[in-house]
């Protein structure tokens, strides 16, 4: 589906652009308003209006961004129970993440689109592209990332995955969507700088370099406007300065007015039409909306149906998951998997050493696929943990399992319930939470749990949250492990030292009870249909693992920006107050340890990096700076290793981070071989948004780029000037 890229992108303004708008012309020309306004709202949950008449079928909207939903009734979220619409799980946003790789976020889009289009969808709703502000935000597991570098390489990689495929993809939910807690409420009070250079990147990327066709605007208010009908974001950044030309859609029941919304840029009200239907036909009649503002959203729209095909009405409803797309989510959630620390090189496992095997905890038998509130995959399967690991283990090892808590669950989550011996109240976005007196484990499990520990050579404990504590629609009370997981692996330890922790989850947790008593720790996700092979793989050292960190683990969560300055939880208000200082370039211009660096991931093998260099000494402003350097694989495995680069501007006029990621690469070696590899710095990456001027600025001077493992172990250091 290249033609789709080929005209938003490069023929804009040429030939088959100016055919294209002809044709729009044409038909818009033959239009009533009545039709016109047709096309601007919500005929069913998910779909938009056509006009028969004319052939212009009505838009299909896939649900996603991590699996295409399942159908539902045409006017309520009742799913229809169809036993034909299931779908491939795909690993969640922070999982993609972690695997660092534009090319991954590719495949995976590619895997997105298919489906969609089996199932006869035009557009995806997805990827979700929020910058992940704060650690309890509820949908930090649909997100990339806290930095906008890697967030936009991963929007650009599935944008144009999906749109290469045949789809379209439509990025959400712009903008600074950053809390679920009174989402649809909440005023965002952010710096020009913080939102420039933190949170529109990833938004920015997705429509200039990869065409992006839908762009959802967020539930939230910014500087005192929802974004439905801000002007600033969507007519002034969106279109007048980015060149958007594909449509905008309201997040489901995120418009509030009529005329405002018209004006400012949105196209389609999703779902029905309150705002969008009579109303706007009665505002346009009134003389409050100009027709030629109808016009051209019928024009933004026409743009995407002209550039997608509809698909046959026959092939509706089909079963998409195949083989392929399981291997698929296989790769991505191979590369996802981080080793956060192994003592001792426990992992990989030896067999030999371990023939009894206790596995311990919900998380290892838990499908992640739906759950909480919001989109969810009717995933044709989805392998957990403890089925992959008995099946690859074989008459290899003795695999003995015991829940050891019980898992969150929805009832939980209605009633309220105990979420790391913490009470929690109420949902729907107003969570609050206070200890919940006399909370203990479940002296059953527990025994189990010990029976079996004791028992065994080595204990794998599966700690983690689930998809009923992290949830769209609210944010958690705190960072502390469910179901009181810290309590029990205190026991386990107590009983059997040897524990491998992997921790479940979509966001950061407090791992400092589970590290303690953990000899090696990973971190596998929310891991689409394939996790749990994926994680035996990596167990086992059939996969060796490469996935880094895309988000910080605090020691604290009062650690964190946001937390830290007291300007979260908050209700009405969310004053950004941390500005610039998102995720790592807080923790690491305040010179707080987190406990788990942003860009850590462990290997199997090790790798050394050596001779730095640059190409030049200084550069001008238009300029790309090269660095190269040598990396060598000095372990005995064949891996991965995702280098990155940070950069650090040691004599700068104007505040900025310690340091900030420009730019990363994965790269695979085999044992002994070493590589020179090239990263790619454009200088205008280097600028700022000047709050004076109100435009980007380049702080010209001396400049470090730092190449390292991660945020905090960076091997090589190379300056360079930068000239005015
Ligand atoms: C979510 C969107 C989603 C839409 C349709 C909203 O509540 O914020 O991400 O695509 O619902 O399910």
């Amino acid at each position: 589906m290249k033609k789709t890229i080929f005209f938003l992108g490069v023929c804009m303004l040429g030939a088959c652009s100016a055919d294209m708008d002809k044709k729009i012309d044409e038909l818009i020309a033959q239009m009533t308003l009545e039709e016109k306004v047709g096309m601007l709202h919500g005929q069913t949950m998910f779909t938009s209006g056509g006009v028969e008449r004319l052939g212009i079928a009505p838009v299909k909207y896939a649900d996603g961004p991590f699996g295409i939903r399942e159908e539902l009734e045409p006017h309520s979220w009742t799913p229809l129970r169809l036993d034909t619409d299931s779908a491939t799980f795909f690993p969640t946003g922070s999982a993609l993440a972690a695997t660092w790789s534009e090319e991954m976020a590719w495949l995976y889009g590619k895997g997105m689109a298919e489906e969609a289009r089996t199932r006869g969808k035009d557009m995806i709703l997805g990827p979700a592209i929020n910058i992940q502000r704060i650690p309890t935000g509820g949908r930090t597991y649909e997100y990339f990332s806290e930095d906008p570098l890697l967030s936009a390489r991963l929007a650009v990689g599935y944008v144009r995955g999906v749109q290469d495929n045949g789809a379209a993809a439509c990025i959400k939910h712009y903008a600074l969507n950053n809390q679920e807690n009174n989402r649809g409420m909440v005023d965002v009070i952010v710096s020009d700088r913080a939102m420039r250079e933190i949170y529109l990147p990833p938004f920015r990327a997705a429509v200039e370099e990869a065409g992006v066709l839908g762009v959802m605007a967020a539930y939230n208010k910014v500087a005192g406007s929802w974004c439905a009908e801000n002007e600033v974001l969507l007519n002034k950044i969106l279109r007048d300065e980015w060149g958007f030309r594909g449509m905008v859609i309201s997040d489901w029941g995120g418009t509030h007015s009529t005329v405002k919304s018209a004006l400012a840029g949105l196209d389609v009200e999703m779902p029905g039409g309150r705002f969008f239907g009579e109303a706007l036909l009665d505002s346009v009649r009134s003389g409050a909306v100009p027709e030629e503002v109808i016009d051209q959203k019928v024009a933004n729209i026409l743009r995407v149906r002209l550039a997608i095909d509809p698909v046959e009405e026959t092939s509706h409803i089909n079963p998409v998951s195949t083989p392929e797309h399981g291997q698929m989510v296989y790769e991505i959630a191979s590369k996802s998997i981080v080793l956060l620390k192994n003592e001792g090189g426990l992992l990989p496992l030896d067999l030999d050493k371990n023939k009894k095997i206790a596995v311990i905890g919900d998380n290892a038998v838990q499908k992640n696929a739906t759950g909480g509130i919001g989109a969810g995959v009717k995933a044709r399967y989805e392998i957990t943990p403890l089925e992959a690991l008995k099946q690859k283990t074989g008459d290899r090892a003795t695999i003995i399992y015991a829940r050891g808590y019980q898992g969150f669950s929805r009832q939980d989550r209605e009633r309220g319930g105990i979420l790391g011996g913490v009470m929690l109240t109420g949902t729907g976005g107003m969570i609050s939470g206070s200890p919940a007196v006399g909370a203990q484990l479940d002296q059953e499990l527990l025994a189990e749990a010990l029976r079996a520990a004791s028992d065994a050579d080595l204990v794998l404990f599966f700690a983690g949250n689930n998809r009923e504590v992290e949830t769209e629609g609210a944010d958690r009370v705190n960072i502390i492990l469910p179901s009181m997981q810290d309590e029990l692996i205190r026991e386990i330890a107590r009983v059997n030292p040897n524990i491998v922790t992997v921790v479940v989850t979509g966001a950061p947790v407090d791992l400092s009870g589970v590290d303690h008593c953990s000899q090696a720790m990973l971190v596998s996700w929310f891991n689409g249909s394939e996790g749990g092979n994926a994680l035996a793989d990596v167990l086992l050292g059939t996969v060796v693992p490469s996935g880094k960190l895309p988000f910080t683990f605090p020691v604290r969560l009062e650690d964190s920006p946001a937390y830290a300055l007291q300007t979260y939880p908050n209700f009405d208000k969310a004053p950004y107050a941390e500005d610039i200082y998102v995720g790592y370039r807080w923790f690491d211009t305040q010179k707080i340890e987190p406990l788990y660096p942003f860009g850590h991931g462990l290997s199997y093998t090790s790798f050394s990096y050596s001779s730095a260099g640059t190409a030049k000494d200084t550069y001008g402003p238009s300029d790309v700076i090269t660095v190269s350097f040598t990396l060598e694989n000095t372990g005995p495995y064949t891996a991965e290793e995702v280098v990155q680069l940070y950069v650090h501007r040691p004599a700068s006029k104007v505040e900025f981070p310690e340091k900030e990621l420009k730019a990363f690469q994965r790269v695979k070696l085999d044992p002994g071989r070493s590589a020179k590899v090239t990263l790619k710095v454009p200088v205008s990456s280097l600028r700022y948004w000047n709050e004076t001027a109100g435009g980007w600025a380049l702080d010209p001077g001396e400049t470090a780029l730092w190449i390292g493992t991660s945020s905090r172990d960076i091997k090589l250091r190379k300056s360079v000037k930068i000239l005015p």
